[in-house]
């Protein structure tokens, strides 16, 4: 059968749903490296994502395990964690700063992703919206797939000296740092009743 083009009926709610609702955020993983396949088929994943006016407008960047960008990269957290986490037993400071640095070395795949500007404000704002679904897509196939992932907008995101050591173009927004391996274990989780969250007006 070719593709559907039906309007209902595309997929199976009960699967869909269950990759919904057992993704958890992972930062623990085996030492199993992540197939670029794989990769290759979160990113496809990501890219179907909604845009308003086409602008396709994320940008994904992988850090190779080993790779020098990695080792770049893992430098600049380590000075950011010295410099702003605050700390004043230099012990610990030291410490933290290379557990920093140690998890963007060891993570088996390491992803960056951007959302580029638009050509006025609220377009800019339109394509970060749009790359926070496409990073949704992202984590939700990765989860298919087998593969734990984890979200960070944290020191990777917060340190300026990581995007221009990626490459990544100056006025290009950080969307987040993901983490993505085979996980150690996946967590249960709960959320609130759809009731407690939602009005229906008539
Ligand atoms: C925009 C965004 C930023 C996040 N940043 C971090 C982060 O910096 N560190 C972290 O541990 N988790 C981060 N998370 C993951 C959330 O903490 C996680 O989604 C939340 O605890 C719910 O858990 P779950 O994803 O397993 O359902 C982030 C998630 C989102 C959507």
């Amino acid at each position: 059968m070719g593709q559907s083009h039906s309007i209902s009926g595309v997929a199976d709610t009960d699967a869909l749903m269950h990759v919904i609702r057992t993704r958890r955020s992972v930062r623990e993983f085996t030492d199993q490296p992540v197939p670029r396949e794989m990769l290759d088929q979160m990113i496809e994943a990501a890219t179907w994502a909604p845009n308003h006016r086409h602008t396709e407008p994320w940008r994904f960047i992988v850090l190779e395990k080993d790779g020098e960008a990695r080792a770049r990269v893992a430098d600049c957290v380590y000075e950011w964690t010295w410099n702003y986490v605050k700390n004043p037993n230099p012990e610990r400071r030291a410490r933290s700063s290379a557990e920093a640095r140690d998890e963007v070395l060891e993570t088996p795949a390491l992803m960056l992703v951007y959302s580029v500007p638009g050509m006025n404000e609220e377009v800019t704002h339109e394509n970060y919206a749009a790359t926070c679904c496409a990073a949704q897509n992202m984590q939700l196939m990765a989860h298919a797939l087998g593969l734990g992932i984890g979200w960070s907008t944290g020191r990777l995101c917060k340190a300026e000296e990581v995007h221009k050591a990626v490459g990544a173009g100056p006025d290009w927004t950080i969307v987040g740092a993901f983490f993505i391996g085979f996980p150690e274990s996946l967590k249960d989780a709960e959320r609130a009743p759809v009731e407690e969250v939602s009005t229906y007006l008539n």
